[in-house]
């Protein structure tokens, strides 16, 4: 592992230690998941679970980044923190439910942001060992391989999912799963929104959708899904790191229609020389 030292302060250097700091975090998640540690829950509140290993998993990536980047700030689902300027954004399971019940479908979920753009996220399944990676402006990987949003252009053959929260209200969940099923799509949730938006972004998934999601769950997953070429909502100006957003991400083909469906405005598509400039 390199020390502290070994990173440059430089966009080059944080994304070193961002992928670096997911794959030991997802060591450790992977461990509490086989040891069977995860089953030790406890509730947050209703349907929000809560592991050891959450915390601990926080507390690794928050001392590793404190270590190498002491002046960036640090906001993560279970401790919280403060946003500034340069803030790394944490989940440290997202999907905890899943890998609370022994569902291999979870991952951690790390963005790093400046000045509100996203400039880097990494979103690891550890127990399928995927990692998804992207640095704005230069495309998105999985394992080091380029991915793109799926082509999908027809509803009826389109599988969109729907991300629940008690945060917002049934009847809203239920009618925009009610027009999404008028389109003709398929409706799923996996109960992971992070990893929800990877697959949108690795051409799995054709879009996903959530009411209302925190920052952890989502900065990530938003950019990878920008750089793969999909539809994405204007997080920052719809909403904000500390209160979250309503969230859409498409393929492009039917990303009008999830967005009419759902009504969840849409960003400008990113173009190659907006990425560049990024
Ligand atoms: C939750 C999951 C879930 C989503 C919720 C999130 P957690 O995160 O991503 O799929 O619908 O909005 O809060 O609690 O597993 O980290």
């Amino acid at each position: 592992m390199p020390s502290a030292m070994s990173y440059t302060n430089d966009l080059d250097g944080r994304a070193q230690l961002c992928r670096d700091v997911i794959l030991s975090a997802g060591a450790l998640v992977l461990e509490g998941f086989e040891n069977g540690r995860a089953a030790d829950f406890s509730m947050k509140g209703p349907q929000d679970y809560l592991t050891e290993t959450d915390a601990a998993s926080e507390a690794h990536i928050r001392q590793r980044i404190a270590a190498a980047f002491p002046e960036d700030s640090f906001f993560g689902e279970e401790g919280g923190g403060d946003i500034r300027e340069r803030v790394w954004v944490v989940d440290p399971i997202d999907g905890t439910a899943n890998f609370a019940r022994g569902i291999p479908h979870f991952c951690i979920s790390i963005g790093y942001v400046e000045g509100n753009v996203a400039k880097l996220a990494a979103i690891y399944n550890p127990a399928l060992d995927e990692l998804y990676f992207c640095r704005a402006g230069e495309g998105a990987t999985r394992n080091g391989q380029p991915i793109s949003a799926a082509r999908t252009t027809r509803f009826d053959m389109a599988s969109v999912e729907l991300g629940w929260s008690t945060r917002i209200p049934n009847t809203r969940y239920l009618e925009a799963m009610t027009r999404l099923l008028d389109k003709g799509a398929n409706v799923r949730r996996a109960g992971s929104g992070a990893m929800a938006l990877a697959y949108v972004a690795d051409g799995r998934s054709d879009a996903y959708v959530e009411l209302h999601m925190n920052s952890w769950d989502c900065v990530p997953g938003l950019l990878l899904v920008a750089e793969a070429g999909g539809r994405v909502c204007p997080f920052f100006e719809i909403g904000s790191l500390q209160a979250g957003a309503a969230v859409l991400a498409s393929a492009p083909a039917i990303a009008d229609g999830v967005s009419d469906a759902v009504g969840i405005v849409l960003a400008e598509p990113l173009n190659r020389r907006e990425r560049n400039a990024a």
